[in-house]
């Protein structure tokens, strides 16, 4: 039996694709390969967000090609975000790579990878010249979702990622997902019901919804009765009988409007978590890339979902060192984390992408003064953080149960509503249980509960 390996970089949408791609490999017959260097088809989905990313992929494909001399069959490909911005690039930098899929054509690896293996294991010798290279980089596939449906995951987990919508269109100055991931389009209420009802008959309790602008989805539509296509598409999937728990990801401060902050007072599964990406705390800077809302818009956005939801937790992205960042700017940033006392925050460097505005801005922030403000900023993330998760010391909490412990196999993990990971004893509850605790102890990040 053949074997695939897939290695996944980047956002839950990329995590989304490999589960589908992986599904079709597992439905043509092939086993997941026990290690990376076993596989007959290895694959790597890519991240262009950041350069560091992007090193990462290239670097542990270069590993990978020159570990399997020995192996002249083995399909090498890359898959996503990489692959719309370098495109026949990467055959120049890995020269043994074979397959390499843009993001709207994943429905095609399989076949890709699945012809070129069994061409060469055919072949008596294999050439070393490793014809067949192919490049699909950019077919658009409006119904690629209809195509990819009936190759749903082998579901190993009660949680699952719903794709509402591709692509964006905001065009924030620094960012490369607009061209990588093309223009912005929902997917029919439909579809997404359906592929619910699936995912919830076969044992997932716990649905996250996913779009580069997830709130954008259905803006098309008619607001009805005050609420817009998103919300209407919330409640619909809220109705779906034996769905436990329900999240989308992530939204943005432009069209975020009161139907949305209004849905976490009357929509209980709705999760009381929101990753909301603020990205600066300058309006300066948020001008500059291009995010069209004021910084006191957002805090008010973050106050009014606190109001229809008390216990939300909010986490957020934010950028550091963006061209022309003053440390004026920056402390900004650093008073509005202290302010709105984020859950956790995700900060990143300001990586220069090829063909983004930002790239060519003035006044570049040197990396000394990226890592300063990376690390001063990491610092007052985290105290914050600890602190808010000292405070469920003694709560009762509802956890739907993961699996194994990642730091300790002996122990089960589960997270809250506000997606915080908990720690309980093995033998109390099952995986894909919902299970009320008592938070004992915290020791930073991690919270420890009992029933
Ligand atoms: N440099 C650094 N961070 C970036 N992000 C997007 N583009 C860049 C870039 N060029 C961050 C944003 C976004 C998150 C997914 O990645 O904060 O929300
Ligand atoms: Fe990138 Fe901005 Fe679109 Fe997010 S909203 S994907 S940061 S362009």
């Amino acid at each position: 039996m053949s074997s695939v390996y897939i290695k996944t970089y980047g956002c839950q949408m990329n995590e989304r694709d490999s589960e589908q791609v992986a599904a079709m490999f597992l439905a043509g017959g092939y086993s997941f390969a026990n290690s990376e260097l076993e596989a007959d088809v290895v694959l790597i989905n890519t991240c262009s967000v950041r350069e560091k990313a992007e090193l990462k992929a290239l670097g542990k494909m270069g590993m990978l090609c020159s570990q399997s001399v020995d192996r002249p069959w083995v399909v090498f490909g890359f898959m996503g975000c990489m692959v719309q911005s370098k495109a026949r690039e990467l055959f120049e930098t890995v020269p043994r790579l074979d397959v390499v899929t843009g993001t709207h054509c994943y429905h095609r690896v399989f076949p890709l990878c699945d012809s070129l293996l069994k061409q060469r294991l055919a072949s008596a010798v294999h050439s070393p010249l490793r014809k067949g290279a192919q490049l699909c980089e950019v077919e658009d596939l409006p119904d690629a979702h209809n195509r990819i449906r009936d190759h749903l995951p082998a579901r190993t987990s009660c949680s699952a990622f719903v794709s509402i919508m591709q692509g964006c269109e905001m065009r924030c100055s620094y960012c490369i997902v607009p061209y990588t991931r093309g223009a912005e389009r929902s997917r029919p209420a439909a579809d997404i019901l359906d592929e619910v009802r699936r995912l919830v008959d076969s044992g997932v309790k716990e649905i996250t919804l996913l779009g580069q602008i997830v709130n954008r989805y259905g803006r098309e539509e008619p607001v009805i009765d005050g609420r817009s296509g998103f919300v209407r598409l919330l409640e619909m999937v809220h109705e779906v009988d034996g769905l436990e728990r329900l999240r989308f990801t992530s939204p943005h401060p432009i069209g975020f409007r009161e139907d949305l902050v209004r849905a976490f007072s009357y929509l209980p599964k709705l999760c009381s978590h929101i990753h909301f990406p603020m990205q600066s705390g300058s309006d300066r800077i948020l001008q500059l890339m291009r995010r069209p809302y004021k910084q006191q818009k957002y805090v008010e956005l973050c106050e009014a979902m606190r109001v229809a939801r008390p216990d939300l937790a909010i986490t957020t992205d934010i950028i550091v060192g963006f061209p022309g960042e003053t440390q004026e700017d920056y402390l900004l940033t650093k008073a509005a984390v202290e302010q709105i006392k984020f859950d956790n925050a995700f900060i990143f460097q300001y990586s220069p992408r090829r063909g983004t505005p930002a790239a060519d801005m003035p006044d570049q922030v040197c990396l000394r003064e990226k890592e300063a403000r990376n690390h001063d900023l990491l610092d007052t993330v985290n105290r914050i953080a600890i602190a808010r998760n000292r405070a469920l010391v003694g709560t009762q909490q509802v956890i739907l149960v993961d699996g194994p412990s990642k730091t300790n196999p002996n122990r089960l993990q589960g997270r809250t509503s506000q997606n915080k990971p908990v720690i309980i004893e093995q033998g109390i509850a099952k995986v894909g249980e919902l299970l009320p605790v008592t938070i004992r102890e915290c020791t930073g990040f991690t919270l420890y509960g009992a029933v």
